[in-house]
């Protein structure tokens, strides 16, 4: 019965079967993975640098934004960071999928990110500017990540959800930016 569907199949089943019982340690990476799965890792373990990085930018922020009395705005950036912390948990999860190592290295991160750590003197707009910016950045290498990885439906469609998050906290720092200049004068006479 079996070998009936086995013959009548697009796929030549036996063969599938014989290789994935082979080489069984690499997990989810079958032979047809169609990337190289080097290259893939490295890739993402590029992403996860700059989510690393975000995600430590955002807390700076949440943190320093409380002295200045402005509520809002530091919940806006606790709410960022917890949502970059979990971009950066599921590319790792997919990096050590993949057979690769996920790099978080605190001594390379800055150099891999495509993100910057920041410089702000706790200011409320430039701050928000920074952040920002940041994601501006993250949209356009993430679109180009999609592209990368189109033979890959798995990481393509979790990095579509990262660029979805990212193009949301986007327009919400857009949107904070315009509240927040707009009370700039009271703000700052405190
Ligand atoms: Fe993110």
């Amino acid at each position: 019965m079996m070998n009936t569907i086995a013959s009548d199949s697009v796929f030549d089943v036996e063969e599938i079967r014989r290789e994935a019982q082979s080489s069984i340690q690499q997990g989810a990476v079958t032979r047809d993975y169609p990337l190289d799965v080097k290259r893939a890792c490295q890739i993402l373990n590029e992403a996860l640098a700059s989510e690393i990085l975000c995600v430590l930018r955002y807390r700076h922020h949440q943190v320093i934004a409380k002295g200045i009395n402005f509520p809002q705005v530091a919940a806006e950036f606790k709410e960022h960071a917890e949502s970059e912390e979990s971009h950066m948990l599921e590319i790792a999860e997919r990096i050590s999928q993949l057979g690769g190592d996920p790099d978080m290295n605190p001594a390379t991160i800055a150099q891999r990110s495509a993100t910057e750590y920041g410089a702000t003197d706790g200011d409320l707009v430039s701050m928000i500017r920074e952040d920002l910016v940041s994601e501006r950045i993250a949209i356009e290498v993430y679109r180009q990540m999609i592209e990368w990885f189109s033979a890959d439906p798995t990481t393509r469609r979790m990095l579509e959800k990262i660029l979805a998050d990212e193009e949301d906290h986007a327009t919400d720092l857009a949107d904070l930016l315009e509240t927040v200049d707009q009370h700039k004068p009271s703000m700052f006479n405190q």
